[in-house]
């Protein structure tokens, strides 16, 4: 019997397990896994790097490949996701950049609208006006030929040898010259408003200056109140109707107190007087009235909360020495005003001075101090009678004093003068968003005349600048031509003043660029409101 075949042997279960890597695509051979390109491996150099393994040839390129693809799939998805990211981040960029062009543009508009809003308002303003004040306006060019100076004795030159040629301003100070005669003309000349006629209502700056009375007005350094209860304007100024004389040779020129008078009017051309509403005291020395004394600049202002008139004024010594400010009240406008005290604002000397009453009822007092060097400016108590502790100090280091406070739309404006006793010199203008400062200064505002005349405020002295109600922007501008010899026939100039144009000197807040109106005193050898102004009715 043939035996079975043999069996063959089974082949026993191959027991395949997973080889610990995977093979190679190439040689069928486990290759670790790639290193995870993820697994942030520190670089070698840097501290507690970890050395990367040593891989076999095939192992180092597939992870090359890999981390080729890797870096390309990242790449990708980098890409990806950085557009993505570029997309929105670049859509939001630039949503924002328009969106904040737009506001941009936005802003730009309202501003430039806001200005030109301003712009067409002041012009507005301006030009409703213009035809009432065109003429005004106008620049008057003044040629007055000078005399020759007086002859000087040939005797004299050989003896004292040659001098100088007097300087025009001293032959205008000097009462027996030609060129005094000339801006001080005589009586005959003078504005008389109960003659009417042909010059009725007209101003003729440094004529004589007749009250309803034939007599010359005698309001010097003064102000002007408009009181609503008797609907008038009082015009308060330092009689000076006395003799004047100097206490030492070297000491400026002066008459004793007389005391403030008070004028009274309805259209700003034909004054009553009133009297004196602040007589000056006769006999006791001590006193600050005192006729030896100095009593200067008066300025009245009505006050709503008390029903009183109140009046300021400078308070000196004949020397100038004692600087304050005094106050005096009443209860009518012509007075009598009854005096109160004097003092140092804040303990600083005071002379030239103002108060400015301003729309919401607040008032502040101005003045000179420090030797003249700076203004100071305070405001008054809720009853005028006083200082509140406030104050700033302006226009510092510039030496002015004459200082006379006016507003329009929202903005202060000042004219002062230099200081120079009672010789004129260059106004000039200022003005302030804040009435307590900063002031810029804007130029000199004085238009027209000649040059000379340019130069010295058309030989006067700012004291005041009244407002013309129902014509905003136009303002009377009242000034002092003194004579220092003889200060009773000191003069008034009194000149249509406006606020419209460009300033004319660089501002220091501005960056160069003009931020102000021009303040403009135009010069008239005769003048006359418009007549459609009928005042504040
Ligand atoms: C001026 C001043 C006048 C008066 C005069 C006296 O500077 O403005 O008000 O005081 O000096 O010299």
């Amino acid at each position: 019997m043939p035996s079975p075949p043999a069996a063959t042997p089974r082949p026993l279960p191959l027991q395949v397990s997973p080889p610990p890597f995977p093979l190679c695509d190439l040689c069928r051979t486990p290759q670790p896994p790639p290193v995870d390109a993820t697994s942030a491996t520190p670089p070698a150099s840097s501290p507690g790097a970890r050395r990367q393994p040593t891989l076999p040839l095939h192992g180092k390129r597939r992870a090359f490949l890999m981390r080729i693809n890797n870096g390309r799939m990242k790449m990708r998805n980098k890409q990806r996701k950085s557009s993505a990211l570029n997309f929105d981040a670049g859509c939001r960029s630039s949503l924002s950049f328009i969106v904040w062009s737009l506001v941009g543009v936005a802003l730009i508009v309202c501003f430039f609208s806001v200005v030109r809003q301003a712009d067409t308002r002041q012009n507005h303003i301006y030009f409703r006006h213009l035809s009432a004040t065109r003429e005004l306006e106008e620049i008057e060019e003044e040629h007055f030929r000078l005399p020759p100076p007086h002859k000087v004795n040939p005797r004299a030159v050989k003896r004292r040898g040659p001098r100088k040629a007097p300087k025009v301003i001293d032959q205008y100070l000097d009462e027996s010259s030609a060129v005094h005669a000339l801006f001080f003309p005589d009586e005959r000349s003078a504005v008389n408003p109960t003659k009417g006629g042909n010059d009725s209502m007209y101003f003729y700056p440094g004529r004589v200056w007749l009250d309803t009375d034939g007599h010359a007005i005698q309001a010097h350094g003064g102000g002007i109140l408009y009181d609503h209860i008797t609907a008038k304007y009082y015009w308060y100024g330092e009689n000076k109707d006395g003799l004047t004389y100097q206490t030492h040779p070297k000491s400026t020129y002066r008459v004793d107190i007389i005391g403030v008078s008070c004028y009274s009017s309805k259209n700003l051309w034909s004054w009553t007087n009133e009297g004196i509403v602040l007589p000056g005291e006769p006999t006791n020395v001590t006193h600050d009235l005192h006729k030896s004394k100095v009593l200067e600049r008066p300025k009245v202002i009505y006050n709503d909360h008390t029903g009183q008139y109140v009046m300021w004024v400078h308070i000196d010594d004949a020397n100038y020495t004692k600087a304050s400010v005094g106050v005096a009240v009443s209860n009518s406008p012509t007075g009598p005003f009854t005096y109160l005290y004097s003092f140092r604002p804040h303990g600083f000397e005071s002379r030239d001075m103002t108060i400015f009453k301003d729309d919401d009822g607040s008032a502040y007092l101005f003045y000179s101090s420090r030797d003249n060097t700076e203004l100071h400016v305070s405001p008054l108590t809720k009853d005028y009678l006083n200082i509140t502790v406030a104050m700033r100090r302006i226009l510092i280091r510039r030496h002015r004093e004459a200082p006379a406070v006016f507003k329009l739309q929202g903005t202060y404006y000042m004219i002062t003068s230099g200081c120079s006793g009672w010789a004129p010199n260059r106004a000039l203008a200022h003005a302030a968003e804040s009435i307590m400062g900063p002031w810029e200064t804007l130029g000199n505002p004085c238009v027209g005349g000649n040059r000379f005349f340019r130069l010295t405020t058309f030989l006067s002295q700012s004291t005041f600048v009244l407002p013309l109600p129902g014509l905003p922007g136009t303002f009377i501008f009242m000034a002092d031509r003194w004579n220092p010899s003889n200060l009773r026939d000191s003069r008034y100039v009194w000149l249509p003043l406006f606020i419209g144009g460009l300033a004319d000197e660089p501002l220091d807040y501005s960056f160069g660029f003009p931020a102000w109106s021009r303040v403009s005193i135009y010069w008239h050898r005769k003048w006359r409101l418009p007549e459609s102004w009928k005042g504040y009715t």
